[in-house]
């Protein structure tokens, strides 16, 4: 970086797939490996940032310098979020969160039955990423949407309905890109426009999003 855009700044970013578990041995969860999220941690280290990376299980060691929180479930996920919340400039949410968890946890292993199908009963979990820009006192607030189709009308519509400054748009059905990839090409969407980033490693990807994301978040705070 030229000069160090996010200096002085507090980070939030999270990163990498939830667990949410049905008995002691099963989870519910994603392909989310905790590239894109770690990358992103790594690139506002280097534009000078203070980082905490709340970060579900993955293989992936945090970079140096950056405070990483371990999660596993969503609802962790948002306390963790929360915790110091009212010293964070700019909150980046990377993390593929479930959507629903299992209303209960089996305290013990599910037995197998007679029966063919089996139903599991899920509840909704909390929206991170809504909450923190929900907040009155609220950081800068940058979401990802990862879409399989009608990829930027649905980026645009979690960019309201969740009141974000800014939404990425991740199109996750094309192979190469997305979920567990090492490179990855996505469209910067905000309330006046679309950037489109061309498909690159997602180490690069992230340097380019940081110098965007510190762009429209220097001018929110000169406004
Ligand atoms: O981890 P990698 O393998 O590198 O893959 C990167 C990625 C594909 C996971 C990443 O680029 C990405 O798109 N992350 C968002 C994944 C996702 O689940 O998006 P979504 O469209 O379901 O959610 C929209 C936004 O709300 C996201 O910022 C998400 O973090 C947030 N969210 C969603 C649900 C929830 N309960 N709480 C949230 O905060």
């Amino acid at each position: 970086f030229e000069y160090l855009a996010l200096s002085g700044k507090t980070v939030f970013i999270t990163a990498g797939p939830t667990r949410e578990p049905l008995d002691p041995v099963r989870f519910i969860s994603n392909h989310s490996s905790g590239k894109m999220g770690y990358a992103l941690a790594q690139a506002a280290i280097d534009a000078g940032a203070r980082v905490k990376l709340i970060s579900g299980p993955v293989n992936l060691t945090a970079p140096e310098r950056v405070e990483c929180i371990q999660v596993e479930t969503a609802e962790e996920m948002l306390t963790a979020s929360l915790e110091g919340i009212n010293s964070c400039d700019l909150f980046i949410g990377a993390a593929a969160v479930a959507d629903y968890r299992p209303v209960a946890v089996a305290e013990h292993k599910i037995k197998k039955g007679n029966e063919e199908i089996m139903e599991l009963r899920l509840v909704k979990n909390p929206d991170i990423i809504a909450s923190v820009a929900a907040l009155s006192q609220r950081p800068f607030t940058v979401g990802f949407a990862a879409e399989t189709h009608d990829l930027l009308s649905y980026a645009r519509s979690k960019l309201e309905r969740k009141k974000l400054d800014l939404i990425i748009a991740n199109d996750v059905s094309v192979p190469g890109i997305g979920f567990n990839s090492d490179d990855n090409r996505v469209t910067l969407v905000s309330a006046s426009g679309e950037v489109p980033l061309p498909q690159t490693s997602k180490r690069l990807l992230a340097r380019q999003l940081i110098e965007h994301i510190a762009q429209h978040f220097n001018q929110q705070m000169a406004a």
